[in-house]
């Protein structure tokens, strides 16, 4: 396992906006990490780049086992090392992510001299050949224009090719296509999954977006205020969602005894850290909770065939 993400808990201060999380990342492979906004994903994207210390927090319980180092354990000038170089993360906002006023080839080039020492020529050479394989139509011409001077879909493609300049191992990538439109999306979304089965990368592909991830996803996890809920072979998950928080998200009808449709979008919103409710945190919303949900905590419980799950009723009794 290229990353191994065991038991993580997070504190920011005083509260614990993620606890118990774990899932890997085979190389080859994405795996997509969901959940409705506030769930945490962004957080699990910090931890694994090590950087919950910008906003305070910390991680307080479990490991992230990164090529066997566990990367929870390093102190910042050894994450140094990481960053960037085997671990590379692309956000969601390509103008906070690019520099206006430096041309995007030299924003390219320099991770290729940062991380592998090499020449400008060198780089640039590098440089030009990844916005080709990025299917950016004359990469020479654009390595000389600004950001601004570029489409939304462009600029995003940049961001993702100062990532892989520096030849990571790992790539997180926290909603790298929501600012974009469905069609350029869709692309985009092709692209890494074919550059993370060519290169023999990992990728850890976070979103809200069900359709993306059964789209390109080997592996999912799903997340629920924090917690894990469901975490299974992609195909296996959308086949047969066992959570009814996996089915409602997948908006699918499920089985027995329950009104056609009733799990069509989700009523209701993922609480607030402050007001996590006792026993499972999504009982409150959840169409099969029984009185048990409302007192106790679900536990992550290995599936026999491949995965985990946390909930007292899954949908097709195949629990453990
Ligand atoms: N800097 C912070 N200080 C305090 N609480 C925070 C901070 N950052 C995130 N949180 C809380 O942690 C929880 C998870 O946040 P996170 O950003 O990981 O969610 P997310 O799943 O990425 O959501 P979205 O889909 O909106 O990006 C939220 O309840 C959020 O309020
Ligand atoms: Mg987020």
């Amino acid at each position: 396992m290229l990353l191994s993400v065991e038991d993580l808990s997070v504190h920011i201060g005083v509260i614990n906006p993620l606890s118990d999380l774990s899932f890997g990342v085979d190389r080859g492979q994405i795996l997509g990490l969901v959940g409705e906004s506030g769930s945490g994903k962004s957080l699990t994207a910090m931890a694994v780049m090590g950087l919950l210390p910008l906003i305070g927090g910390r991680i307080s319980a479990g490991r992230i086992l990164f090529d066997g180092t566990d990367l929870a354990k390093l102190p910042e000038a050894a994450l140094r090392g990481y960053r960037g170089r085997r671990i590379a993360l692309v956000t969601q906002n390509p103008m906070t992510a690019l520099d206006p006023v430096v041309r995007v080839g030299r924003q390219v080039d320099v991770m290729g001299r940062m991380h592998l020492g090499l020449s400008a020529d060198e780089a640039r050479r590098r440089t030009i050949e990844l916005l080709t394989r990025l299917r950016i139509p004359e990469a020479q011409a654009v390595c000389e224009a600004y950001p601004h001077q570029l489409s939304g879909g462009m600029k995003q493609r940049i961001v993702i090719a100062i990532a892989l300049a520096g030849e990571p191992d790992l790539i997180v990538a926290d909603e790298p296509t929501t600012a974009l439109d469905v069609t350029v999306q869709a692309q985009i979304i092709h692209l890494l999954g074919e550059l993370v089965r060519d290169r023999g990368l990992g990728m850890l592909l976070i979103t809200h977006d069900m359709g993306v991830v059964a789209q390109v996803c080997d592996q999912v996890a799903v997340l629920y205020a924090g917690r894990l809920a469901e975490s299974r072979p992609a195909e296996a998950l959308f086949e047969h969602p066992l959570h009814p928080y996996t089915s409602a998200l997948i908006g699918c009808i499920p089985r027995d005894g329950m009104a056609p449709g009733s799990l069509h979008g989700i009523a209701g919103a993922v609480p607030s850290v402050a007001r996590y409710p006792a026993g499972c945190r999504f009982h409150p919303r959840c169409p099969r909770a029984g009185e048990i949900c409302a007192r106790q905590t679900p536990e992550l419980t290995e599936l026999t065939g491949a995965g985990r799950l946390a909930c007292h009723f899954p949908l097709e009794g195949t629990h453990g």
